[in-house]
């Protein structure tokens, strides 16, 4: 090796070197959302594991689904001196004082897979998918696979006035605009929940003679998805035959359902959020690199043809 590939050499792994240890010293506030879904609790043990590999002190909190109560663990953290704060934000409003009251005591925020109404200046970064665009992947999946054939979609709605759910539902309909044989007939939140997406659905089957004029369910996420499956079932029909199950996330649950047959289509959406909010967060305090406004991940349509009983399987190692 050339003595300036050495030296280079060298710069890099001192340069891993102090990030890691500046990482080791770091206090990071997590307030999450609580344990909704699948993918939620997936979600919590990457952000775990990525700190403890890191060497970061994390200190979670569990907001049981209320703002309140992340709103009392982020002043909390503020109050503790933490270096910085994630938050997975339940709803998009109300935000501007606690973070305004984060900015004042100069501790960088970092929003994770959702997104706030507020001014950019009061968080550092955030990482999240581009939820409309999983709306838009689901919808273009549907408009592709019924083709010219009417269609009556039912719609389960995440938790109302979160992100997710205000822009899920707007790339599905910007998707399905201009093909007047698809419809959304019905629309109601289940809160992301499976319980809730299950009795919901319930619902819209009763309402719509025993589910034969529904032609497709369309749920926000894969465990409202998975709720509804059964509530199918329950009505005597067949999931992902006799109504067509598409859904965002990529649990396990989720493609074992596909492998059955019952599901037709999920948006993936990756619980590792974690990972580029503590790199974005190790180069920003390392020399003040600011990160982009807004770190996007992957959002890739899984169906049937994409070996889902493997997928499942391989899910296990991502947190799930
Ligand atoms: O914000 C991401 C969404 O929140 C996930 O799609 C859903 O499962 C979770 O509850």
């Amino acid at each position: 090796m050339s003595i300036l590939k050495k030296l280079a050499l060298a710069a890099g792994i001192a340069t891993a070197l102090s990030s890691a240890a500046m990482a080791a010293d770091m206090t990071v506030g997590f307030s999450q959302i609580g344990s909704e879904s699948g993918w939620r609790a997936a979600e919590t043990s990457v952000t775990k594991q990525q700190a403890e590999s890191r060497g970061i002190n994390l200190k979670f909190a569990d907001a049981q689904q209320k703002q309140e109560n992340q709103i009392k663990a982020i002043r909390g953290f503020i109050a503790q001196g933490v270096d910085a704060i994630l938050v997975a934000p339940v709803v998009a409003t109300g935000w501007e004082d606690v973070l305004s009251e984060a900015k004042e005591a100069k501790i960088p925020v970092i929003l994770l897979d959702r997104g706030i109404d507020g001014p950019e200046d009061l968080y550092l970064t955030s990482v999240a998918s581009d939820q409309v665009k999983e709306g838009k992947v689901a919808g273009d999946w549907l408009v592709g696979t019924v083709k010219d054939k009417d269609c009556r979609v039912v719609e389960l709605q995440g938790t109302v006035g979160s992100t997710p759910a205000i822009n899920r539902k707007k790339g599905f309909e910007e998707a399905i605009a201009g093909h007047s044989n698809i419809s959304i007939v019905r629309s109601q939140t289940g809160d992301f929940t499976r319980s809730k997406g299950k009795e919901v659905m319930e619902g819209f089957l009763k309402a719509e003679n025993g589910g034969k004029n529904i032609c497709a369910v369309y749920a926000h996420n894969d465990d409202m998805a998975v709720g509804a499956i059964q509530a199918i079932k329950d009505a005597g029909l067949k999931p992902g035959t006799d109504i067509l199950v598409v859904s965002i996330d990529g649990v396990p649950d989720l493609f074992s359902a596909m492998a059955a047959g019952e599901a037709n289509a999920t948006v993936e959406l990756t619980p590792n959020m974690a990972g580029p909010a503590f790199d974005a967060l190790a180069a920003y305090k390392k020399d003040g690199t600011m990160p982009p406004k807004f770190i996007i991940t992957e959002s890739k349509l899984y169906t049937p043809a994409d070996d889902p009983k493997g997928e499942a399987e391989r899910r296990k190692s991502l947190g799930y």
